[in-house]
């Protein structure tokens, strides 16, 4: 299948998981370094994001495969926990921000276009300490002073910035689900924490837009595709409605039609989880809509009417509305344990053409994490992975026959370019298209799949 000119295919990563900590000051830790110092043990081999791939010193070694393989765009993200030496007077690091710069030029000399997202789970622990984090609207606003510092400096080069990557995340697994350190069990806090990532979000692209600086700015949001059990069945098909309304359109209505739907406003006071807001900050984000979205797609969600009883006393958890249900047959990616099933691609077109008004948006992440890949190397010490290359041709397949059929999707960005360190996985499923070899003071070395993306770049021609 032919691949339309212009559409982008790069490749994606995030500064903490791929820096280190080589050069990090005292007190320069992001909540995930906070949650690696207090539980590096439940952290795949005790390692994380203080090893990381040495981006921070050997990114010249990245950029130059990077540039090698073509690359049009490389997706990463600006280490607020490592930006300022004072959070609350916007204190630059000099330091780190010559290094931002200096990889933000390398990028650019290899013709590989920079996309910055401004947080990719990189908010200051001190802030966390100090204001409760997300939950509070002094970190709105200090967000808000980074961004325009971001703006000044690098918007001269950097043209599409991103506010958050996967916003939902942090607050979920802290406090929605319990799994991450400081394990702080508060529905309420995880509404007030989403809430405030939308106004962040919109006061954030009116800085921009009061900028002199060209580009746009977007979000990144991990859709989680919900696929009812049964279509037929109103039950399931609500079920799987109701967890769209609390994973995806709780980001997606506000940020691109400039309001929450009156259903989600509904459910979220039913449970006594609605947020708090003013209408002059309603206002200013139905004034700030962004300009494009980029979707973290993996895996499809499949859900069923609740098969429990849910204890009324118990704290709100969108599982009150379904239950998870197995597709049988599904195939799997079995060292993630995600469903595979790329016609999610050729779906999340249709949601962004039927329900966006055909939205700017593009794939920002899609990938196969696979563990113990040293065990597909050749003789020559190459990874032989077929089956991430199979993946990738069966997904871009799917999102590119949307795009001939009209679908305003500008392109794809693999996760991940190296393999890198993920929240408690750490190197445990790798990602790359480049193999960090941790037993080679970290060595990169091309995967076949780097060379066959060099070839699909290069020809513009998906053979699948
Ligand atoms: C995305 C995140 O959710 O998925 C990345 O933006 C993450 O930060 C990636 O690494 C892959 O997930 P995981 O948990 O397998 O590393």
């Amino acid at each position: 299948m032919q691949i339309p000119e212009g559409f982008m295919l790069g490749a994606a990563s995030s500064a903490w998981q791929t820096e280190g900590w080589h050069g990090k000051k005292a007190g320069q830790d992001s909540y995930l370094d906070d949650w690696f110092k207090h539980e590096y043990f439940v952290w795949h081999e005790g390692k994380g994001p203080d090893v990381a791939t040495d981006f921070m010193t050997r990114y010249s070694e990245d950029v130059a495969l990077m540039k090698e393989i073509g690359l049009s765009h490389y997706r990463t993200s600006i280490n607020w926990s490592r930006f300022f030496t004072d959070y609350e007077n916007l204190v630059v690091d000099e330091d780190y921000a010559d290094h931002v710069n200096n990889v933000i030029n390398a990028l650019i000399s290899a013709n590989v276009e920079p996309m910055i997202a401004i947080e990719h789970y990189e908010v200051p622990q001190f802030l966390i300490d100090k204001y409760d984090g997300w939950n509070s609207k002094r970190v709105v606003d200090l967000f808000v002073g980074y961004a325009k510092i971001l703006f000044e400096r690098y918007g001269d080069r950097v043209h599409q910035w991103f506010t958050f990557n996967e916003p939902i995340v942090p607050q979920t697994r802290i406090h929605l689900d319990g799994l991450r350190y400081p394990h702080d069990l508060n529905p309420k806090k995880w509404m007030q924490c989403n809430y405030n990532k939308v106004l962040a979000t919109a006061l954030t692209v009116q800085a921009f837009r009061s900028s002199s600086q060209s580009g746009r700015i977007g979000i990144i949001h991990n859709w989680e595709f919900a696929y009812p059990r049964a279509t037929n069945n109103q039950l399931d098909v609500l079920a799987a409605k109701r967890f769209d309304l609390l994973y995806n359109r709780v980001f997606t209505d506000p940020l691109i039609k400039g309001d929450y739907s009156p259903e989600l406003i509904k459910l979220l006071s039913d449970n006594h989880i609605l947020f708090n807001s003013t209408d002059e900050e309603l206002a200013l984000i139905k004034a700030n809509t962004i300009d494009v979205i980029g979707l973290n797609l993996y895996f499809p969600k499949r859900v069923k009417t609740p098969e429990h009883q849910w204890d009324p006393s118990a704290p709100f958890n969108p599982r009150k509305y379904y239950s998870d249900f197995e597709l049988p047959g599904r195939k799997m990616n079995n060292s993630r344990g995600w469903e595979i099933y790329p016609p999610m691609m050729y779906d999340m077109a249709k949601v962004m053409r039927d329900d966006y008004n055909n939205f700017p948006w593009f794939i920002s992440e899609n990938g196969m994490g696979t563990e113990n890949e040293r065990r597909f190397k050749n003789s020559s010490g190459q990874i032989q992975d077929d089956y991430r290359i199979n993946f990738i041709s069966e997904h871009l397949w799917w999102l590119l026959k949307a795009v001939h059929e009209g679908a305003n999707c500008e392109g794809y960005m693999l996760w991940a370019f190296t393999d890198n360190v993920s929240p408690m996985n750490a190197f445990k499923n790798r990602y790359g298209l480049v193999e960090i070899d941790l037993e080679d003071n970290l060595a990169r070395h091309l995967k076949k799949s780097g060379l066959w993306y060099h070839e699909l770049i290069e020809t513009k021609q998906l053979n699948y």
